[in-house]
């Protein structure tokens, strides 16, 4: 069955395995995740032929005792990101636990912001303006990784507390198998669940959600608008924010919608304040993150919170 679900998944049939460059061939392709894992370079060193799509062997060691042991993980100590702590500029590094956390979020992660603007300088809080040099200005697609773990968002001050870091559900401790308590819950069939790593599916018109993760702390969840809907509350932060960017000219146009394929999230290249470009890195985290705030519900409403009275509070 475990066939049978990846056969299923994004990650055997999303096609971006022939994203193959060397800046891209280290997520998106087998051979460079190996590689990376081997370096943790941003790159691997040529761009990689024939690549094949993230398969069991990427996961998996795979040697052949025939025991348990052939399933361990190639990567399970803490995850170092890429992208630099906004306040200092600096590497950090985020603990998601060896059990499947630490090697689903080395892949689900942000690319750096400063690939995206002008001589690297990335927006400072309160800082100079800065020059947008690339329309995909933002976190590319997978900013997972920050958001459970609390970190490498734009910290505005405002009405709200900030506490950073994870909640229960990105928090190793209480959560040691992490991702997989929710994106390989037991499932139904090979559609949701499992080694397909999907968390809800669409079935005759209508969206199936898998809570059998949640029901192992919480109890009597149906779907995932519960416990005060943080789904709905998030979406709508995001889409004021949005409003204000577009209208500020920053952001080409209102996204039409949040799923991976829905998403507008194209920058106007230009020179801005740090507001505007810490505000619009801030809507793009929390976006591409597609959780609609589930993976860090405190962070991303405190967060989401001050970033939006920064911008109603610009002339
Ligand atoms: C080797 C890097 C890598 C690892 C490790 C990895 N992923 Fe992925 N994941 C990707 C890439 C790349 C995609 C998009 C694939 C595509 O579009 O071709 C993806 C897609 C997904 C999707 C589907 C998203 C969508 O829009 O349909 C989910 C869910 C997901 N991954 C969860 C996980 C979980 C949970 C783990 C850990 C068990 C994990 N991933 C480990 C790179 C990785
Ligand atoms: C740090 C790891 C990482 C790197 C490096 C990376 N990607 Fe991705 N990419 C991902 C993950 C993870 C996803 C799936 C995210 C999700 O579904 O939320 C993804 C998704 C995508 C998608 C699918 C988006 C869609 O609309 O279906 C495209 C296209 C893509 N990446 C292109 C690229 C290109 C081109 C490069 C190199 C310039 C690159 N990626 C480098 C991790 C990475
Ligand atoms: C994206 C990473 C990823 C890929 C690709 C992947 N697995 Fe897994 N696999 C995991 C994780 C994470 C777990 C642990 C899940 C849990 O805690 O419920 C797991 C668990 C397993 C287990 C149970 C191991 C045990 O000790 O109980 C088996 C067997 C397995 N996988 C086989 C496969 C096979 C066969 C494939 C290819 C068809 C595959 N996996 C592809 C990440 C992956
Ligand atoms: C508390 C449960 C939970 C945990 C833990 C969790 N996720 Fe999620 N994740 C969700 C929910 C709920 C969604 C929204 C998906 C939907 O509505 O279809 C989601 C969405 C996603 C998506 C977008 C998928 C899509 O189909 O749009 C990716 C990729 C993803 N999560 C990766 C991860 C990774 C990587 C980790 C671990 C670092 C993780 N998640 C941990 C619950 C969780
Ligand atoms: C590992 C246990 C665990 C899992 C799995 C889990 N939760 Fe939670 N969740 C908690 C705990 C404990 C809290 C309250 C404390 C906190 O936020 O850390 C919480 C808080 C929440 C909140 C309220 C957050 C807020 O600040 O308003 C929502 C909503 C929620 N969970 C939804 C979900 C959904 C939906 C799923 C499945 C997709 C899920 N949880 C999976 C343990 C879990």
């Amino acid at each position: 069955v475990k066939q049978l679900q990846y056969q299923q998944s994004t990650h055997r049939l999303g096609g971006n395995f022939t994203r193959a460059g060397t800046g891209c061939a280290v997520c998106h392709t087998h051979q460079g995740y190996l590689e990376r894992v081997e370096t943790n370079a941003l790159e691997t060193a040529a761009s990689v032929t024939d690549p094949a799509p993230i398969n069991c062997r990427t996961c998996h060691m795979i040697h052949t005792t025939y025991t348990a042991a052939d399933y361990g993980f190639n990567k399970t100590s803490p995850v170092t990101f890429w992208n630099l702590d906004p306040e200092t500029g600096e590497e950090y590094t985020a603990d998601f636990g060896a059990a499947a956390g630490n090697l689903c979020a080395s892949c689900h992660q942000a690319r750096p912001l400063y690939e995206r603007v002008q001589d690297a300088m990335v927006p400072m809080l309160g800082g100079p303006e800065v020059t947008i040099t690339s329309s995909r200005y933002g976190y590319h697609y997978g900013p997972q990784g920050q958001v459970i773990s609390g970190t490498g968002a734009y910290e505005f001050a405002g009405s709200a507390t900030i506490t950073g870091g994870p909640n229960t559900h990105g928090n190793p401790e209480a959560n040691a198998r992490l991702c997989a308590t929710c994106h390989m819950a037991a499932g139904d069939g090979v559609e949701v669940g499992g080694h397909t790593w999907r968390v809800s599916f669409h079935a005759n018109g209508s969206e199936e959600q898998n809570v059998a993760g949640c029901n192992t702390c919480h109890s009597g969840f149906e779907d995932f608008h519960e416990f005060g809907d943080v789904p709905a509350e998030i979406l709508d932060l995001l889409q004021q924010i949005d409003a204000i960017l577009v209208s500020k000219g920053i952001k080409q146009q209102i996204s039409p919608g949040y799923g991976i394929h829905t998403l507008h999230y194209y920058a106007n290249t230009g020179t801005y304040s740090a507001t505007l470009a810490a505000a619009m890195a801030n809507w793009a985290m929390f976006a591409w993150d597609r959780s609609k705030g589930l993976h860090n519900p405190p962070y991303a409403r405190a967060v989401l919170t001050n970033t939006l009275e920064a911008l109603q509070a610009l002339p």
